[in-house]
């Protein structure tokens, strides 16, 4: 029977105290939902509904692309209300598995496990803890069988002892799942249509209830507050550096690392303290990264170093290149081997041939920078009039006197010298030394003005 996977994702999360919906909030660099829906396309599901309310445009558009069908829920009545929106849509043969938005690091094993669980009758997913506060508890019978869920705004003090708890997720055959959902009552503490309730409902009408359980606390843990989130990312941290660490990355603090996307790393890489790795990024063989960089859809050939409080976004670094410290690549730099970016140097959609070097104070924007070309301290190049950007071509063997400026549209021909402080807005021809300022003179009849 094809599979369709319904995610709630429309309760309001009070808890959190933002404006944001709760599953737009970040994990990993990753909106909630994201991690949700992840694990449910690893399933093939034949479609996946989502069932959205609060800040549910905004909700919408930060999942523009994904392929899932909406669903409203105009008014928050509940967890069972929420998959009654959703449930007509699905056809009644197909296998239904219905997931939480705020639980974000399920696996996709576990889910399969639940959804062939399910069988003709129903399966959700517990766990036990000492003290599960805030969540549903598993009522069992003498004989161990599933006959109800208590949430425990509901439940007797003795319920309440219960350690077994229900972690949001269900599977059943969509049929019997909305037969047993429209006796769903809102005749409780809060006043809403429980979801839970379709526990008691089937195992009373003679269903047979089955429980995975699942012994891993993380990937069952809902987020409904800051603190959980926080608790989670720092997990999820926890993990990804254990992860590099068992591939023979070496890391100066595995607990002052974060990762929020892949990271990719060859043998030998060494990354220093307080690193951000930001969406997709590969650092070849004996790389070594230095304390407090920010990295964020970068590669990095093999044998290159990024020292201190460098930052790189969207840039490709090749090998035995240095960079920084406090070194800026933004998108679109591309640098070839053994390339120098040194402090307070800034490269913006350029190219910078194999051996050359910007190792102070400089703008290189829009810019193809041959080989072997030395730019001195404080070069700029000045792409924009105003309104157009416009290119410098640097070409190979050059050498850029310091604080010159190159004024684009500009090419600096081949084995070009710019004399220093130079304003350079012409071509140059190659070969020759191009000096444009001001000749320097000296007055031999000048006398220091004196006081009267
Ligand atoms: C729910 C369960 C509880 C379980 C816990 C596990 C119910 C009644 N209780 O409690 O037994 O231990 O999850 O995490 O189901 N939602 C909607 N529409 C609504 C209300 C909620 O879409 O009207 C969505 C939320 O966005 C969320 C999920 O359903 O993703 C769970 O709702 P939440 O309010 O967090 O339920 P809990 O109190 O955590
Ligand atoms: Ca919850």
């Amino acid at each position: 029977m094809p599979l369709e996977v319904i995610v709630l994702a429309a309760g309001l999360g009070k808890r959190m105290r933002s404006d944001t919906p709760k599953v737009l909030h970040r994990l990993a660099g990753r909106p909630l939902l994201a991690h949700v829906l992840e694990a449910a396309r690893s399933l093939k599901a034949r479609r996946t509904l989502v069932v959205y309310g609060h800040g549910g445009e905004a909700v919408r558009s930060a999942f523009n692309r994904a392929p899932v069908r909406w669903v409203e829920q105009a008014e928050r009545l509940g967890t069972g209300h929420a998959l009654a929106q959703a449930l007509p849509q699905v056809a009644p043969g197909s296998d239904v598995l219905v997931l939480s938005g705020d639980v974000p690091l399920a696996r996709a094993q576990t889910l399969r496990r639940l959804a062939d669980a399910a069988g003709k009758g129903l399966a959700i997913l517990t766990s036990e803890r000492s003290e599960p506060t805030g969540y549903g508890r598993v009522v069992r019978d003498a004989r161990g069988r599933v006959r109800r869920i208590v949430e425990e705004k509901d439940a007797s003090a003795k319920e309440r002892r219960i350690r077994e708890w229900y972690c949001g997720f269900l599977a059943a055959k969509a049929k019997p799942l909305a037969d047993w959902l429209a006796k769903v009552k809102r005749d409780n503490a809060q006043k809403e249509y429980y979801l839970t309730d379709v526990i008691g409902i089937a195992a009373a009408a003679g269903a047979t209830v089955s429980a995975v359980k699942v012994s891993d606390p993380w990937e069952v843990a809902g987020v409904n507050s800051k603190g959980e989130l926080a608790a989670l990312e720092r997990e999820w941290q926890r993990r990804e550096a254990a992860r590099l660490l068992e591939s023979g990355v070496t890391l100066a603090d595995p607990a002052r690392l974060d990762v929020r996307g892949t990271l990719e790393c060859g043998r030998d890489v060494s990354i220093d303290v307080n690193c951000v790795f930001e969406g997709r990024v590969a650092l070849g063989d004996g790389v070594r990264i230095g304390p407090n960089c920010v990295l964020r859809n970068v590669s990095v050939a093999a044998g290159s170093e990024v020292h201190a409080f460098s930052q790189l976004e969207d840039a490709e670094v090749g090998s035995r290149c240095r960079i920084g410290p406090y070194a800026r690549l933004r998108p679109g730099a591309s640098l070839a081997d053994e390339v120098h970016i040194g402090n307070f140097v800034e490269v913006k959609a350029s190219r910078l041939g194999a051996g050359s070097k910007a190792n102070h104070l400089s703008y290189i924007g829009d810019s193809e920078v041959g080989e072997r070309v030395n730019i001195g301290a404080g070069t700029i190049t000045c792409n924009y009039d105003g309104a157009q950007k416009h290119r410098t071509v640097i070409e190979d063997d050059c050498f850029i006197g310091s604080d010159a400026t190159l004024v684009a549209p500009v090419r600096i021909a081949r084995g070009s010298y710019i004399g220093a402080g130079s304003t350079i807005s012409e071509d140059t021809p190659p070969g020759q030394l191009t000096v444009a300022r001001a000749k320097q003179v000296s007055l031999p009849s000048w006398k220091p003005p004196r006081k009267r």
